[in-house]
């Protein structure tokens, strides 16, 4: 399968290129930075949702599944980004919202029975944002289930009159030409049809959310046990258009999701920080699961260079990168660009627009984003542009280039990778004769398998004793088996 290797790098469209001087990313502006992606080695692009939006959720709450967001452009534009993309080598990837409309849809006034209503508030359900998950709806007096912000009612996905609508709707995009759709909150898009509460947590959560939410234990809320229903509609409409789910639950629970989907991104190794063990534990999780993808970085969590410390970017990334199975990059990834101080008023209600700035093209006013301000500025200091990290050998992104380099080289064998035990802060990885050593601590740390010949370091000098792994570094090398 093409993706069972690939690169897939995601695009935040609002912030990649823009093309018309209004500050906004666009598509025709993403057109002309396809190259870049292309350039990297990458295999596809996912873009962020592109449909017509109010942005209360930028993107998430869509109004027409069938259209293009006019601020991106049209969907001739998108017509001509796939046709590029095509020509380039690249697979096209949407990001589509199957679990929740916004209020603004035409459907929410016209079709109510397609969303999840109740007379009065039934549950003690949260929203992942914060508060009920219960809005009040002025216009009949009733309550309907938004599992995210209010502006974004969940569809009832056992009425099969939604999932024929959403059929339709990833039929019209598989026909234009797209290669895959990245499914967006898939575990909230079936819940328990009695709408009875969560239970009290009896742990506590594996990932980030808010504290409320953490006290409840997620068994009626989501992740529902006829979630196939759903995904088969989805998998029957789609035919064998690559489908990536994001699922926020263990790797452990995925199985019900793979039956229809190909394949699942690994929280568990995107939330495992500077913890080498967690990330250890979930690299192993992951390829023996199989049909697991690693992220370096997404819209909606810090960036990698945040999450693992700055000093450990290099040696991750490298790391990520060397695993079997695709891997999923955000636009900045491949500049080392870690969270930034958001200026002005706040966007995003749930805090995440440091993670969402422009790209830093060059070194002009606007970073060769745009000719004018930016729809999201940033205070502080900033990673040095993609043109002169282009010139540096020693740059973030020349690394990323010598490890896309050497993943094209490691094969397609999603089963040949072996974590193998290793010393406090470290992480060791083997394909084949391969051996990835990395080490996310302050102290140097003998390498369980010496390397014999060095292939690539996270910086430069971490190859110079394969015996050792350096703090907050590591390398790649070949070593007898
Ligand atoms: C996950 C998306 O990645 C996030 O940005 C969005 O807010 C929620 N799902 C709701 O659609």
């Amino acid at each position: 399968m093409w993706w069972s290797n690939a690169v897939i790098y995601q695009v935040y469209v609002r912030s990649f290129q823009d093309s018309d001087g209004d500050g906004v990313g666009d598509l025709p502006g993403a057109t002309r930075r396809l190259e870049h992606v292309a350039e990297l080695g990458a295999s596809a692009v996912w873009l962020s949702p592109i449909y017509p939006s109010p942005n209360a959720d930028y993107g998430y709450d869509v109004t027409d599944f069938q259209a293009v967001e006019p601020t991106f452009g049209t969907l001739a534009d998108l017509d001509r980004l796939i046709a590029r993309a095509h020509e380039l080598g690249l697979r096209v990837i949407l990001d589509f919202v199957p679990c929740h409309t916004s209020i603004e849809h035409r459907w929410f006034r016209a079709h109510p029975e397609y969303y999840v209503w109740s007379d009065t508030v039934p549950n003690n359900w949260r929203a992942a944002f914060g508060g009920g998950a219960w809005g009040h709806d002025p216009v009949t007096g009733r309550y309907f289930l938004h599992s995210f912000f209010p502006e974004q009612a969940d569809l009832d996905w056992h009425e099969p009159e939604v999932r024929r609508r959403i059929a339709e709707a990833l039929a019209f995009w598989v026909a234009r030409g797209v290669d895959g759709f990245r499914l967006d909150a898939l575990d909230r898009i079936m819940k328990d049809e009695r709408l009875r509460d969560d239970p009290p947590a009896t742990e506590p959560p594996p990932f980030p959310m808010t504290p409320e939410d953490a006290k409840l234990d997620h068994v009626h809320s989501r992740n529902a046990p006829d979630v196939g229903v759903a995904l088969q509609a989805i998998r029957a409409a789609v035919g064998s258009a690559f489908l990536v789910g994001e699922v926020y639950l263990r790797t452990s629970e995925m199985g019900p999701y793979l039956e229809a989907l190909d394949e699942v991104f690994s929280f568990d190794a995107m939330h495992s920080g500077p913890d080498a063990r967690r990330l250890a534990k979930a690299i192993a999780a992951g390829v023996a699961r199989g049909q697991t993808g690693w992220v370096l970085s997404n819209h909606d969590f810090s960036r990698l260079p945040t999450r693992a410390g700055p000093g450990n970017a290099r040696a991750c990334v490298m790391l990520l990168l060397f695993l079997p199975g695709p891997v999923f990059m955000f636009q900045g990834d491949e500049l080392g660009m870690g969270d930034a101080v958001p200026a002005g008023e706040p966007l995003d209600r749930n805090a995440r627009d440091g993670f969402r700035m422009p790209m830093r093209w060059d070194t002009s006013e606007h970073a060769g984003f745009s000719s004018t301000t930016p729809w999201l500025r940033s205070d502080g200091s900033q990673v040095p542009a993609a043109v002169e990290q282009s010139a540096d050998p020693g740059s973030m992104l020349s690394l990323v280039k010598r490890a896309l380099t050497l993943r094209a080289s490691l094969g397609q064998d999603r089963r040949d990778a072996r974590v193998i035990e290793s010393p406090p802060d470290t992480v060791v990885v083997a394909r084949g004769d391969r051996l990835a050593a990395i080490n996310l601590g302050d102290e140097p740390r003998p390498a369980p398998v010496a390397g014999t010949r060095l292939v690539l370091e996270a910086r430069p000098g971490d190859g110079g004793d394969l015996s050792v792994i350096p703090p907050h570094g590591g390398w790649i090398a070949t070593a007898a088996s």
